[in-house]
């Protein structure tokens, strides 16, 4: 893992490491009442340009409604924070930027509502590939994902990751790079950490929301941009029969952004290598986060 960079976002103030500190008593440890997002900001031309700010501030603020959990900064005051910190740590790379807000107060059979005192905290850390843009492997977990019965699957809350990670460590005891959980009732859902589409007789295929997949923002963006390069999509349940006989499978995620899926346990997907139609999407979404489309210009937010 990269370096954290110096400066941390602490409750309005940047801070070195030392100083961002809360009480082990804090009770987002024990509960997993911590509302997160991911975003990645991309180093090109002189500037360090940060995706779809907007969306993910958005995302941020809805999650911890879910929970009555409240995000005590406004959106303008969050996006100047990630601005601020980016500059303050002079970021002159591709980067991870990962905002957070959670219970710090004590109290083991604490109520949680609107009240509830939240610390917020952002940190980003120069980052690089999440996966080998060439394809990874895969298999479909044994775990499957939460449904909003149990959980809100539209919430990015710490507590809701456990389930990711028992899918995660499943797949790599088992050799594979990444797991796909089927939702509820069987069908495909999504990774533990990115959205999943499937191409077929090129057409892009996603799972809906109903599937319990979140509503990721790349999954979004794919969505949109994939109309210029003339690609149909369509949302609709997908079998574990249509996922293995998919000519291509991409995950889409902030931190995978868009990473082919070659192998699927001991079928191979397509000819084994990254397909056509995955690889116009990536250099598509490539050229976009890097501000190199003009049309996608108004998803960019220029730090420096
Ligand atoms: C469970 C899950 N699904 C999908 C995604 C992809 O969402 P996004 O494209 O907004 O990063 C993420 C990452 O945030 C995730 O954690």
């Amino acid at each position: 893992m990269a370096l954290i960079s110096k400066y941390i976002w602490f409750d309005g103030k940047l801070l070195t490491h030392d100083k961002a500190k809360v009480p082990v008593t804090s009770h987002a440890i024990h509960y997993g009442t911590s509302v997160f997002e991911g975003i990645r900001a991309y180093w090109n031309a002189g500037n360090l340009f940060i995706f779809r700010l907007d969306e993910h501030v958005k995302r941020f603020r809805n999650s911890g409604k879910y929970y009555n959990i409240s995000l005590r900064y406004s959106d303008k005051k969050i996006k100047k924070a990630i601005i601020d910190l980016c500059r303050k740590n002079k970021i002159k790379k591709s980067c991870y930027i990962r905002p957070f807000y959670f219970i710090g107060q004590y109290g083991i059979n604490l109520h949680v509502t609107k009240k509830a005192p939240t610390h917020v905290a952002i940190f980003s850390f120069p980052f690089g590939d999440l996966f080998d843009k060439n394809g990874i492997t895969a298999c479909i977990s044994i775990w499957r994902k939460f449904s909003d019965e149990s959980t809100p699957t539209q919430a990015k809350m710490g507590g809701n990751y456990l389930n990711s990670i028992l899918a995660t460590q499943d797949a790599k005891k088992q050799g594979f790079d990444e797991a796909i959980l089927l939702d509820k009732n069987g069908f495909v859902s999504e990774a533990p950490g990115e959205n999943i589409f499937i191409v077929k007789k090129n057409t892009l295929i996603t799972p809906p929301l109903s599937s319990s997949a979140l509503d990721g923002i790349t999954r979004r963006s794919i969505l949109t941009f994939s109309k210029d390069l003339k690609m149909k999509t369509k949302i609709k349940n997908i079998s574990k029969k249509e996922l293995r006989s998919a000519d291509e499978i991409f995950l889409s995620g902030t931190a995978a952004e868009i990473t082919p899926i070659i192998k699927l346990e001991k079928t191979k997907i397509g000819t084994g290598r990254i397909g056509n139609v995955t690889k116009v999407v990536m250099k598509k979404y490539s050229d976009i986060v890097m501000n190199e489309s003009k049309k996608y210009s108004k998803w960019i937010t220029p730090v420096y």
